[in-house]
């Protein structure tokens, strides 16, 4: 990290609700953070689209924080990119007696948090502050778009883990699924887009779609007991099943609400489209969803790990 971008990242955070950083580049209408290495928005808009996306992965996991089954008595938990931090804020109040550090490149930490959390501005990419063999639970989530070397970021939970300690990593796939193969027969906006974004994707260098890979990172760092849980979540609104429709709906309204923009324009730009092209293929992405005909949906996938206990 150049010494300027280091200045600017090792500053303590403000005090919860305080407006978020000013010191973000603005483009196309959205704020990013200034190092130039995340490509995710981090403004309203994306403050916007993380809560809606806190509550639905909540639904996924029938009202946990997480997938992971901690013990009780856990005592130091690292939210890695902890964004606005409200998983940061909920994990804090259900284990009142663990301290809780929320780290984020970016200072836009706006959520009133319990005394037991504490942020630090910090490029999650750099060597961490905690000790080694200190930490119950490191949680990552939705970091995709500002990761450049996975395997070395799994390296470094392992290394702060305590023997026994566990990890978490949840990612939604850059991948669009459908239920009765009406992709293959008409094409759509999604697979277009899909394509599209993947192959940008390929030419910064990053893993943006690391659900597959992650496994064997996780094997190659050290972790034992690594599953995965891929849940379905529907585009659109041709589920039938109430439960599913719900979901449809919460998923979709996040995604054409802002969330293709805040998450995707900056790769877009930066690899050569005006930004007004992708403009119009969000567009015909976003007319696709109320397409009952069209059966798409994207997983989330949940993938757990344990450091070995010796
Ligand atoms: C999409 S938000 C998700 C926030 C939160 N994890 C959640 O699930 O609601 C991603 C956050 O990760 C942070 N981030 C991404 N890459 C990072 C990096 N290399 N170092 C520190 N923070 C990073 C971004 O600044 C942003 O606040």
């Amino acid at each position: 990290m150049a010494r300027q971008e280091a200045d600017i990242h090792s500053e303590s955070v403000p005090a919860p609700g305080a407006p978020a950083a000013s010191n973000m580049v603005e483009l196309n209408g959205h704020l990013y953070d200034p190092s130039g290495k995340i490509f995710v928005a981090n403004d309203a808009s994306e403050h916007h689209r993380c809560r809606l996306q806190h509550q639905i992965l909540k639904d996924c996991l029938n009202g946990n924080l997480m997938a992971t089954k901690l013990p009780p008595d856990v005592a130091m938990i690292v939210d890695v990119g902890t964004g606005i931090g409200q998983w940061a804020a909920e994990v804090a109040q259900q284990y009142p007696k663990a301290q809780v550090i929320g780290m984020d490149i970016s200072k836009v930490q706006d959520t009133p948090v319990p005394d037991n959390v504490s942020f630090e501005i910090h490029d999650v990419e750099d060597p961490w502050n905690c000790e080694p063999n200190s930490v119950d639970f490191v949680h990552i989530r939705d970091v995709t778009g500002g990761i450049h070397d996975w395997l070395a970021l799994v390296r470094q939970a392992y290394k702060s883990l305590k023997p026994g300690g566990q990890l978490e990593m949840t990612e939604t796939r850059a991948k669009f699924f459908d239920f009765d193969g009406t992709f293959g027969e008409t094409g759509t906006f999604f697979v277009e887009f899909e394509n599209i974004y993947l192959e940008l994707a390929s030419k910064t260098g990053m893993d943006w779609d690391p659900v597959p890979s992650s496994p064997d990172w996780l094997n190659e760092a050290g972790f034992e007991k690594i599953v995965q849980r891929s849940e379905i979540m529907p585009i659109g609104s041709w589920p039938k099943d109430a439960k599913l429709k719900k979901k449809a709906m919460d998923f979709t309204n996040m995604w054409n609400d802002g969330g293709w923009e805040t998450k995707t324009a900056r790769l877009f730009t930066t690899c050569g489209w005006e930004f007004s092209d992708f403009r119009s293929l969000l567009d015909r992405v976003k007319k696709e969803t109320a397409d009952s005909g069209v059966k798409a949906y994207a997983t989330v996938v949940f993938t757990t790990a344990r450091k070995p206990k010796r």
